[in-house]
Parts: structure tokens; C-alpha cells; sequence
């Protein structure tokens, strides 16, 4: 879709993924503690929100916290639950003001009980809106996603609800925890890490990359639009000849 913004006309992606790293140095550079940054990088999500909605983009998925990140210090972990469980509740005013619908991509199991209920209470509360579609990735890991769907997969052989030939990769598409998702067009990296941490491996296989130095809590709406600008210059081939 095209976009005047400013006087600039953009081909807007429909679909951006966001790895927003770099809460915990932006914190260390201002001497504060790690969950400070945490706090900040909470508000520059809302932010992309609004920002991804004005510039017309129908599908943001950020990667909160990963299958990985409970290699942290219980301090930090617990810190990072106590925000998404304020989050997750403050979320659903918003979204609906906003007409934006919210989901939860990972694995529920090991989480809190209480976060899985607010998880769903959002979800819920928001499965009507029509608007910016959201997706937050907690307790997500691209390898974890996969194995479960093979799990699904297997189980459905196993009963004969399926048969060998059915397994496709539009079935495998449909057994991930995106499979209401189109694949992202665009996929962008704060903090200047150059690589995707088992982030959507199998629906980034033909994503666009846009790394950026800045640090998730500085991210803003001059920084999203330059990464669509970037993405404008890509020609998208799919394997193909142009
Ligand atoms: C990203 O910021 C947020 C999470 C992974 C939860 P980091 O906490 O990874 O920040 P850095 O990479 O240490 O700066
Ligand atoms: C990726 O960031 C996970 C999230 C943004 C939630 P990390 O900071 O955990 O990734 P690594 O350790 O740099 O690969
Ligand atoms: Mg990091």
C-alpha cells in the first residue's frame, strides 16, 4: 500500500516484526538499573503502536521475551513479568479505544497463572477490533513454536487424521502460533545485534532485515520510517528474476 508521509510517498508494509533489543543498555548508560530500561522499552512499545497504525501498516509482532530470556536473574525476570502483568491490563482499554486487536504468540506452559488469565483476558477482550493488528511474543522461541507444531502434526497422524502427504508447508504454516498471520514484509533489529535470536525462523524466510544502532526505548517514529524507506529500495525477488 502506498502512503503520503510528509510529502513522501512510502510503499508501506503490511506486515512488521520488531526485535526490540537494547532496553538494558540504554539503562546501563544512564547508570540505572537493567529494569528501568525495561519500564522505557514498555512505553516505546505503545508507542510503535500508534506510530505503526498511522503510518497504515496492518500487522506489528514484537518479540518481548524469549524461550531464552529465563537465563536472566530472577530479579530481572521478575521485573519484566511485573510489566507485562500491568501491561496485559492496561492494554485492554487502549486497544479498544484504538480499535486494535491484540495477540500472544509462545508458550504458555511455564509462565505464571495469572499472566496466562490477563493473556487471555486481553486476547478476548480485543478479538473484535479491526484495526492495527498486534501480536506480542512472550515466552517465545522460534525452535520452541516449530517442535510443538510437529507435536500437533504427529498427533493428528497418529489418530489417522491425517495422512503423510498431507504435510505441507501451508500445513506447517497453519500449526504455528502465527498461523492467523501473513509472513512479516519487513523484519527490524534495535541495538545494532546483527542476528535474529530464534526469532520467527520459518516465517522470516523471505523478510526483509533492517538493523538500526538505536536502542528499543529511543525508538520513534523518524527511525520506524526509516526503516520503511530502507525496505523501499529492496527488490523483493522470492527466489525469482527480475
Ligand atoms: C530487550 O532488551 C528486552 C528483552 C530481551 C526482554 P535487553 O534486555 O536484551 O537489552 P540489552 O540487549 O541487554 O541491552
Ligand atoms: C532477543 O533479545 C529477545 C527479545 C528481544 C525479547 P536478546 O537480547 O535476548 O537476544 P541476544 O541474547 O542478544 O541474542
Ligand atoms: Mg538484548
Amino acid at each position: 500500500m502506498e502512503r503520503e508521509i510528509s510529502g513522501e510517498i512510502l510503499n508501506i508494509p503490511e506486515h512488521v516484526a520488531v526485535i526490540m533489543d537494547g532496553n538494558g543498555r540504554w539503562a546501563k548508560k544512564r547508570h540505572l538499573p537493567r529494569n528501568f530500561g525495561h519500564s522505557e522499552g514498555a512505553k516505546a512499545i505503545e508507542r510503535a503502536c500508534e506510530n505503526a497504525d498511522e503510518l497504515g501498516i496492518k500487522y506489528l509482532t514484537v518479540y518481548a521475551f524469549s524461550t531464552e530470556n529465563w537465563k536472566r536473574s530472577v530479579e530481572e525476570v521478575t521485573g519484566i513479568m511485573n510489566i507485562f502483568r500491568k501491561y496485559l491490563v492496561d492494554s485492554i482499554e487502549r486497544s479498544n479505544r484504538e480499535n486494535m486487536r491484540v495477540r500472544i504468540i509462545g508458550k504458555r506452559e511455564g509462565l505464571p497463572e495469572d499472566i496466562i488469565e490477563k493473556m487471555r483476558n486481553l486476547e478476548n477482550a480485543t478479538a473484535g477490533n479491526t484495526g492495527l493488528q498486534f501480536t506480542v511474543a512472550i515466552n517465545y522461541g522460534g525452535r520452541d513454536e516449530l517442535t510443538r507444531a510437529v507435536k500437533k502434526i504427529a498427533d493428528k497422524y497418529k489418530k489417522n487424521e491425517l495422512e503423510l502427504d498431507d504435510i505441507t508447508e501451508a500445513l506447517i504454516s497453519k500449526n504455528l502460533d502465527t498461523w492467523e498471520l501473513p509472513e512479516p514484509d519487513l523484519l527490524i533489529r534495535t541495538s545494532g545485534e546483527l542476528r535474529t535470536s530464534n526469532f520467527l525462523p520459518w516465517q522470516i524466510a523471505y523478510t526483509e532485515f533492517y538493523f538500526t544502532d538505536i536502542l528499543w526505548p529511543d525508538f520513534d517514529m523518524e527511525n520506524f520510517i526509516a526503516a520503511i524507506r530502507y525496505y523501499n529500495k529492496r527488490e523483493r525477488r522470492f527466489g525469482g528474476v527480475r
